[in-house]
């Protein structure tokens, strides 16, 4: 990316300092017990065997992380109960669609809130609540609501322990954004065919290779967090542009977006996260990454190649000028339009970082270890940066400002405030 002196000393502290936070209990999600993953296997397969969908209801980080992992390793075409998203809009057209799509099937909700309170989630587990009661009855719609949210508060735990909901608990000191290979990602993943077990592997992998490495001179994860600081903070590049090669990464950007941008942007500071997909995009905000103004950086994605990638066939005859790519495969040409776009951006000036996550294990490029490092990269290097920033990488006070305004407009009685 760029050649900056990395103050490796200063490194150490914070990532012991991030260790010993209260809100740093999602470092070690990657060790899961076995006994907490057997829980979730064995109700995922409940809920698999009966039901055609299963609804997650949540926002933000109740949310985000789940659908990431979900849409990037294509499950809903293998899924045996397919995963729907509710409660992360107050669109009552989306739910209204959700809830025709529903018609006739057998389905089951997972309403992840940690707070239990967020209106957006609440709101739409009354009205899916109400659909699930009037097709199975009062005590067969209990069976099928499982609640993830904090261990002991809240509202949602209450209702969860009054009416005997299955629950899973979001331990304290792991907050939405850090929260996805805990339960609230786990267990929908794990009812959509997902391998958990691999995407916390992926995970493990990244903190011992980038945490908890003999020399983190030999971490990626820290020079990444220490440049794009140095960017901001040096150069004044207050904008990144996450972008990778593949269009089912379109919610890992949305989460990698939430992840920064709800931890970062903080006090008037902050690097504002955007995300491209290519080559999509090449034939849309590339004209701005190649000419556009000069305050931005770049972090591309790469995977290992996917065996039995399309290729070009040959044809008899061609006049579409394609023969001299005869025979390859569209991944090559998709790499190879990577190199050239990270060539041309770097020569127009723009600073680009390459993450590739090679995983030898797979067929498929992108995988649940691939994903778990992945994840676990961005949230160590999140937290990270954002304390180089000077702000609190775990909490959201700005998040709290529209809630009073809408709940004034919407004269929310103040007791229950
Ligand atoms: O990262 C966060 O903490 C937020 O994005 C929350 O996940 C989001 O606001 C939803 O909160 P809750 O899970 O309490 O409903």
């Amino acid at each position: 990316m760029t050649d900056i002196d990395l103050d490796y000393d200063l490194a150490q502290e914070i990532i012991d300092e991030i260790k010993t936070d209260p809100m740093g209990g999602w470092l070690s999600l990657p060790d899961t017990p076995a006994e907490d993953i057997d829980k979730i296997k064995a109700l995922a397969k409940t809920v698999r065997n009966s039901s055609d969908f299963l609804v997650c209801i949540g926002i933000g980080g109740s949310y985000l992380g789940t659908r990431a992992i979900y849409e990037a390793l294509d499950l809903d075409s293998t899924a045996k109960c397919r995963l729907l998203f509710a409660g992360n809009s107050l669109s009552s057209r989306e739910l209204k669609k959700l809830l025709h799509l529903l018609d006739g099937h057998d389905f089951s909700l997972n309403v992840i809130s940690k707070s239990g309170t967020t209106l957006e989630p609440a709101l739409a587990f009354r009205i899916l609540k109400a659909a699930l009661v009037k097709k199975y009855g009062k005590d067969g719609a209990r069976q099928r609501i499982i609640a993830t949210t904090d261990p002991s508060a809240g509202a949602l735990r209450e209702e969860a322990t009054a009416e005997g909901y299955q629950t899973f608990a979001i331990a304290n000191g792991i907050g939405g954004r850090y929260s996805v290979l805990s339960p609230v990602g786990l267990f929908p993943l794990a009812v959509a065919g997902c391998n958990i077990e691999k995407l916390l592997m992926g995970a493990r992998e990244c903190r011992e290779t980038q945490l908890d490495c003999d020399d983190l001179k030999h971490s990626m994860l820290v020079e990444y967090a220490f440049s794009r600081f140095y960017l901001y903070d040096e150069l004044g590049c207050d904008v990144e542009v996450l972008a990778s090669f593949e269009p089912s990464l379109l919610y890992f950007n949305e989460w990698w977006k939430q992840l920064f941008g709800e931890s970062e942007g903080k006090d008037h500071r902050g690097i504002f996260p955007a995300s491209v997909i290519y080559s999509t995009d090449l034939h849309s905000l590339g004209q701005y990454l190649q000419d556009g103004r000069r305050n931005i950086f770049e972090t591309f994605l790469r995977f290992s190649p996917e065996t039995g990638s399309l290729t070009v066939p040959k044809l008899d005859n061609a006049t579409d000028g394609l023969d001299y790519l005869e025979g390859r495969s569209l991944t090559e040409i998709s790499n190879k339009a990577l190199d050239a776009t990270l060539k041309a951006h770097d020569a127009g000036g723009i600073s680009t970082f390459e993450i590739a996550v090679l995983d030898d294990e797979t067929t498929t490029g992108i995988s649940e270890r691939s994903l778990g490092f992945l994840i676990f990269f961005f949230e160590v290097a999140c937290a990270l940066s954002a304390t180089l920033l000077g702000v609190d990488p775990f909490d959201q006070p700005g998040v709290e400002k529209y809630k009073k305004e809408m709940f004034k407009l919407l004269g929310k009685p103040s007791k229950t405030a």
